[in-house]
C-alpha cells in the first residue's frame, strides 16, 4: 500500500484523489490518509503530489504513517474529487514538524 505522511498537512493539494482508480482516500481537516485495505499499490498517486507526501509503506520513513492511515481511514469521509488546495498551502509546503502542530 501507499501512506499519505506529515507533508500533506495543512497543504492538502488533492492531486492524488484525482487520480487514484479506487477511490480510497479520505479525508480530515487539514490531511488526508489512504486506506491500506483499499489501495491497489499502483503507485499513480505518489508523483502526483506537488507536496511529495505520498510513500510507499515499504519506503524509509512510512512505518509510522501506516498505523496512522489506517486508522483514520476508518474513521474519516471517503473524498473522491479533487478540491481546492488549504489556504496558504504554500506557505506549510516543506515545513517540518506539521504533526506536532497542526494535525487534525
Ligand atoms: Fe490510489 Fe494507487 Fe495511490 Fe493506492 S497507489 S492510493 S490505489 S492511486
Ligand atoms: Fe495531500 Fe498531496 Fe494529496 S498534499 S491531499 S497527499 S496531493
Amino acid at each position: 500500500t501507499y501512506v499519505v505522511t506529515e507533508s500533506c498537512i495543512k497543504c492538502k493539494y488533492t492531486d492524488c484523489v484525482e487520480v487514484c482508480p479506487v477511490d480510497c482516500f479520505y479525508e480530515g481537516e487539514n490531511m488526508l490518509v489512504i486506506h491500506p485495505d483499499e489501495c491497489i499499490d499502483c503507485g499513480v498517486c505518489e508523483p502526483e503530489c506537488p507536496a511529495d507526501a505520498i510513500l510507499a509503506d515499504t519506503d524509509q520513513g512510512a512505518e509510522t504513517w501506516l498505523e496512522l492511515n489506517s486508522k483514520f481511514a476508518a474513521k474519516w469521509p471517503n473524498i473522491i474529487q479533487q478540491s481546492e488546495a488549504l489556504a496558504n498551502a504554500e506557505e506549510y509546503d516543506g515545513m517540518e514538524n506539521k504533526f506536532d502542530k497542526y494535525f487534525s
